[in-house]
């Protein structure tokens, strides 16, 4: 199939294309490079455009069969200060490009949603009939382009599946490609950073929460599983499959404390850190009940937390020492 990718210049965008090329698929990056690198495109048809900009966008979904929506503003803490250029970019301008999509002859489309969907759960794991009840206006955003997906299914037959993923982590085994985020707000890449002395010791955010060792416990899933998720969807939807939201993560629950002594196990490196105040809103636990991923679109994510320490060491040890 031919797949037009907003955000493809961002991180799991990036990542995805290549899952896309893999599995025989044409790839068109449609992104405005707001907080994507061209770099991460390379090797692929690529177009800066708007996704609010229908009419640059009509002659690219004329000759596209789906359309893959990355293109978002995903800082859960700037949605917090700025809560307007979330509610314009993550809905206004999502609005439009569904409005070009309705006006093209596609209807496939695949949807980059969150586990900020939930707000703060009642149990873990969770899964997809877990209550919605976002915390922050980027959940709030995300929850909301499900609903309109979901009555654009009723009145104009689109078909689409919202995946919710938990926490993309890791890098392309290619080495080429990795996590970049200008602030980098990520617990992995500023821990990694952290180990590299190119960023300040890392903070962990809490100590006394009601997990094992007091820190958050989070779903850390490795960038090109996400993307192997896409191309499944995807496949999916070209088979006739139903419309639905599906989580993508791995089940298992990760402290913050044993990503820094998993990281030491793994390099002899301790990563500083320091302990600071919890953070307003922080979940004390968020993992993925991945179920419906596995029995209606075959995906588990098969990269573990060693596979994600390590890839995502090699792209910052080198993307690093190339930005110094
Ligand atoms: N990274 C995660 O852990 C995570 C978790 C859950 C959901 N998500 C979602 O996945 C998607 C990708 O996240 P990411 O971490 O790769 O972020 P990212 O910032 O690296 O990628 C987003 C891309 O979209 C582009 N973009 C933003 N607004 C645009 C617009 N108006 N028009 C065209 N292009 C635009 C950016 O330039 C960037 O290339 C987002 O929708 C995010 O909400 C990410």
């Amino acid at each position: 199939m031919r797949v037009l990718v907003t955000g493809g210049s961002g991180y799991v965008g990036s990542h995805t294309v290549r899952e896309l090329a893999a599995a025989g698929h044409e790839v068109v990056i449609y992104d405005n490079l707001s907080t994507g690198d061209r770099r991460l495109s390379e090797g692929f048809e690529f177009i800066e455009g708007e996704i609010a900009d229908g009419a640059r966008l009509a002659p690219v979904l004329d000759r596209v069969d789906a359309v893959m929506h990355f293109a978002a503003s995903a800082y859960v803490g700037e949605s917090m200060t700025d809560p307007r250029k979330y509610f314009r970019n993550n809905v206004e301008s999502a609005l439009k490009l569904i409005d070009a999509v309705l006006a093209s002859p596609v209807r496939t489309f695949v949807f980059s949603s969150t586990c900020a969907v939930y707000g703060i759960p009642q149990a873990c794991p969770i899964d997809e009939e877990s209550r919605k009840e976002p915390i922050n206006p980027y959940g709030a955003t995300k929850l909301f382009f499900e609903h309109v997906l979901e009555a654009y299914r009723v009145t104009h037959g689109l078909r689409y599946v919202a995946l919710r993923y938990f926490n993309a982590a890791g890098a392309h085994a290619s080495g080429l490609i990795g996590e970049i985020h200008d602030p980098e707000t990520h617990l992995i890449p500023l821990a990694l950073k952290a180990a590299l002395g190119s960023a300040p010791p890392l903070t962990i955010f809490g100590s006394d929460f009601d997990t094992p060792d007091g820190t958050c416990i989070r779903d850390y899933t490795h960038v090109s599983d996400l993307g192997s998720a896409h191309v499944l969807a995807l496949e999916h939807l070209a088979e006739g499959g139903a419309s639905m939201s599906v989580n993508l993560g791995t089940g298992r629950g990760t402290s913050v404390r044993e990503i820094v002594d998993v990281f030491h196990a793994l390099t002899g490196i301790r990563i500083p850190h320091q302990y600071g105040p919890r953070r307003e809103g922080d979940p004390p636990c968020l993992y993925a009940n991945p179920a419906r991923a596995n029995e209606v679109l075959g995906w588990v994510a098969r990269r573990n937390l060693e596979d994600i320490l390590t890839s995502a060491w090699g792209w910052h040890q080198k993307f690093e020492s190339k930005t110094a």
